[in-house]
């Protein structure tokens, strides 16, 4: 009976474990830059008047290829190297939320899920039946539905903002390691530079050794 018991707050503990894994949705972010450059200017349109990315600036962005003319709106009389910083005070945002909304710079590696946490909250907006917005990832949370998940049950909406999403997380995940593509070359280059200097260390063995028969 003992036994039973046991099994069953196993089992029950491990369904409600997979059930809380599963309610985030996976997301296979873009690493290309038209999916990254979609995703900085819908996050200029639809995230950056609450949150700074003080780690990205908009000379990263030239950098990485977008359109300057776009870089020139966003930034105004800043800087070219002048981080992304929001438009709202902390002040104002305390007013508004209690709170100042977090930094964007590193969200993808902040939080525990990453990408899929980061996609699956802005998914995750609802609306009950008496018209109370509520997010099935992040309960109570303050942040006012951005990109309007909760508004509409058209299909076609829907996916339209699925897509938002996608390409802004795949922005947030370029942005919180910038230099992860160049160090996947840098990798290969590595790799092949080992390979050709063992060839070269085998030869040189085999001429050393030759002369000692
Ligand atoms: C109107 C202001 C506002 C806008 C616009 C906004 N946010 Fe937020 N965001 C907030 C606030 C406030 C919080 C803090 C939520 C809390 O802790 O309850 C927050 C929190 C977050 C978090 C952290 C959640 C956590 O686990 O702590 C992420 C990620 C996020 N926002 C992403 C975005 C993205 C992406 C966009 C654009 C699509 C966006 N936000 C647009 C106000 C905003």
């Amino acid at each position: 009976m003992k036994n039973l018991i046991i099994t069953l707050v196993l089992c029950f503990t491990a369904a409600q474990a997979w059930a809380e894994e599963a309610t985030l949705e996976h997301i296979k972010v873009d690493t290309d830059l038209p999916a990254i450059a979609r995703g900085v200017d819908d996050l200029m349109g639809n995230c950056h008047s609450c949150h700074n990315l003080k780690y990205v600036t908009y000379l990263d962005l030239e950098k990485l290829g977008i359109d300057r003319q776009k870089i020139d709106g966003w930034r105004g009389d800043q800087p070219i190297n002048s981080p992304l910083t929001s438009l709202m005070s902390d002040e104002a945002a305390m007013q508004s939320f209690n709170l100042v909304p977090p930094d964007l710079s590193l969200m993808t590696k902040a939080r525990e899920g990453g990408a899929d946490y980061v996609y699956s909250y802005l998914l995750g907006y609802y609306s009950t039946p008496d018209g109370v917005v509520k997010n099935h990832i992040f309960p109570g949370t303050k942040m006012p539905d951005p990109l309007g998940m909760s508004t509409t049950t058209d299909h076609a909406q829907r996916e339209q903002i699925r897509a938002t999403a996608h390409d802004i997380v795949s922005f947030l995940y370029w942005a919180a390691d910038p230099h992860e593509q160049e160090r996947y070359r840098l990798g290969y280059y590595v790799i092949g530079y080992l390979l050709i200097l063992t060839l070269l260390l085998y030869f040189v063995k085999k001429q050393i050794w030759s002369r000692l028969k």
